[in-house]
């Protein structure tokens, strides 16, 4: 097999019809060779009138955006990025919770499908041997005319089989190191768990897991909020999914997504 460039890979090519073949037929699916962002398309998609499931994937990605402003590197073929379209009609507090249940979902189908023991770093990170292999960002649009949500956009960005990262991210990135992946049944099945959680987002199926695989617990680590940053010992997650700390005066502070994020102290990242 010859070599096309350092981002090598051998997995098939993204096809909607082969994703919507796992899918219940309500579901759109869409797949793109190339597009600024999937959770672009999304907001595009919600912002114009639809309402309902939806799967968008690409095979890269130009503008590929992470949380707090960040860009997610998305070179085509060697990752799987795509965002899955949940309807509204949650409330924003249970929009809240899908970041940890699309954490659950990726996580339960990398160890299935992978067997690799992946963990999940709070609030949004998939960790694989102590370095970040996928980010997840939801976004939600809303609908002034229903005063709720008209859907919540979770997009997920895993790095296959990713070698070649820009310098700046290149210390704390890394991929699964998978060549072979069946990026459409991956995609599919990461879907099909996250609409099954979403489905039912109140009862917080996910809690369990969440916490079993959570990276940080047990960690001493740095809170990054904006300009501020202090340590704190990272002691457990609470049910709506936030982040447990102690700090050094004994007391106790719960970490909530939003503009947070923390690092382990002891690997600085
Ligand atoms: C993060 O690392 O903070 C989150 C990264 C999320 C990346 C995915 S890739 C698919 C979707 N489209 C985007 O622009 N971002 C998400």
């Amino acid at each position: 097999m010859s070599c096309e460039n350092k981002n090598d890979h051998y997995s098939a090519a993204l096809s909607a019809q082969d994703i919507e073949k796992y899918l219940s037929k309500e579901i759109y699916v869409r797949v793109f060779d190339k597009i600024d962002s999937t959770n672009n398309e999304a907001k595009r998609l919600l912002e114009n009138g639809f309402r309902g499931k939806a799967l968008i994937v690409s095979e890269a990605q130009t503008s590929g955006r992470g949380r707090l402003g960040r860009t997610f590197y998305s070179p085509e073929k060697t990752g799987l990025y795509f965002t899955v379209i949940i309807p509204g009609n949650m409330g924003f507090a249970n929009a809240a919770l899908l970041t940890p249940a699309a954490a659950v979902s990726v996580a339960r189908v990398i160890k299935r499908e992978s067997k690799k023991n992946v963990k999940i770093k709070w609030v949004n990170d998939i960790y694989f041997e102590d370095k970040k292999i996928c980010g997840i960002l939801a976004e939600a649009v809303t609908d002034s005319s229903l005063n709720d949500l008209a859907g919540i956009a979770v997009g997920i960005g895993i790095n296959l089989s990713t070698v070649d990262f820009p310098k700046e991210i290149e210390s704390v990135a890394s991929s699964l190191d998978i060549k072979n992946a069946d990026r459409n049944f991956i995609a599919a099945s990461i879907a099909k768990e996250l609409f099954s959680f979403a489905e039912n987002i109140s009862e917080r199926a996910f809690i369990p897991e969440y916490r079993e695989m959570s990276y940080v617990t047990g960690k001493d680590i740095f809170v990054i909020k904006g300009e501020q940053r202090y340590e704190a010992r990272a002691v457990g997650i609470d049910n709506d999914g936030g982040l447990i700390t102690e700090l050094s005066d004994g007391s106790t502070m719960i970490l909530r997504g939003g503009e947070i994020s923390v690092r382990v102290k002891d690997i600085s990242r």
